[in-house]
């Protein structure tokens, strides 16, 4: 049957006859809000490339967690930054770091929440890398026993969920054993476990001041020409014990997206980066976007690609939009 007999414009002729037919949801349920923690008190200075988002001070944090919170966002990701970098990035993984003390503030104040803390060491180091560093050079293995101790003093301080971003190879499987040795069996991973070398991510180490002080990350970050081997990385992961895995960017890699979807059944998450909701905000500042509906349509689009979950400064701003 053909036209005229099929006519697709008759179920878009209102609102109402779009809305039943509708095959994408976006909720606030999906949603993960990143938020960035300093020390210090009654700190809160906007990210200049990131507009409505902040490095604050813990105070803060918690009035901003209770907002999300209540906005019905369900999950936050934290980011730390530390008063002291050095080699190792000991504050990572130290009892009083800053992200061990957001998190016990915000579980103290808002249990409900779920907080997911960002597993990595290039916010704490001195040069920057997500790595132990050696004649230049970024080693695998002994990162590994770091981040193990990182997400253990993160579950120890409350972390609801860890999330390894550092692409070092058999992180998850250290984390997991070290999780579990500490009596932490019921702590769920979310691997960063498609996460590309992006030109995305400047903003972002802007607010985490995370840039590397020498070369970049494309030496364990993946080249983003590839999509088979992100198939690779996620069985990977899964084998060694990921509950959640994420794909990162979201944007260019829908396609990624789409695929990591149909191969596995467990939970699918999507960052929206950083660069992701700075152009938007930029193009909405010169007056070119209609900002409102741009974000929904990026948003829509990566769900419909099969994101189950999605990081993205957007989720305060959104979640008040599906509100109404
Ligand atoms: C840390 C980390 C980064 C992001 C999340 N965790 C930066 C990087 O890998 O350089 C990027 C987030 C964003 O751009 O919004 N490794």
């Amino acid at each position: 049957m053909s036209f005229p007999k099929q006519r697709l414009r008759r179920m878009r002729q209102t609102e109402n006859f779009r809305k039943l037919v509708r095959e994408t949801q976006l909720s606030p349920d999906d949603f993960i809000y990143p938020l960035f923690a300093v020390h210090g008190k009654g700190i809160k200075k906007e990210i200049p490339s990131m507009p409505g988002n902040y490095q604050q001070s813990i105070d803060n944090i918690v009035k901003d967690a209770k907002e999300t919170y209540s906005l019905g966002i369900p999950s936050v990701l934290l980011f730390g930054i530390p008063e002291h970098k050095d080699q190792l990035g000991s504050e990572a993984y130290a009892k009083k770091g800053i992200i061990q003390q957001a998190i016990k503030a915000i579980k103290d104040k808002i249990p409900e929440l779920i907080v997911i803390t960002d597993v990595c060491l290039c916010e704490y180091t001195s040069h920057g890398h997500c790595g132990v560093i050696k004649n230049g050079k970024i080693l695998n293995d002994p990162t590994l026993q770091l981040l193990a101790k990182e997400a253990v003093s993160h579950a120890k301080a409350g972390a609801d969920i860890v999330a390894p971003s550092d692409m070092m190879d058999g992180r998850v499987s250290a984390i997991r054993n070290a999780l579990d040795k500490e009596g932490f069996i019921d702590t769920p991973i979310m691997s960063y476990a498609a996460k590309y070398a992006s030109s995305f991510y400047g903003p972002f180490r802007d607010a985490a001041e995370s840039t590397p002080k020498f070369g970049d990350r494309r030496t364990y970050q993946m080249d983003p020409a590839n999509a088979r081997e992100a198939i690779r990385e996620v069985a990977l992961d899964i084998e060694e014990g990921a509950d959640i895995v994420m794909v990162k960017p979201a944007l260019s890699y829908l396609d990624i997206i789409y695929r990591v979807k149909n191969e596995f059944n467990l939970p699918v998450a999507a960052y929206n980066v950083s660069g992701e909701f700075s152009i938007i905000k930029a193009g909405a500042k010169l007056g070119w976007i209609d900002e409102k509906r741009m974000m929904m349509e990026v948003l829509t689009s990566i769900k419909r690609a099969g994101a189950d979950l999605i990081l993205t400064y957007f989720a305060k701003e959104a979640a008040k939009i599906l509100k109404v």
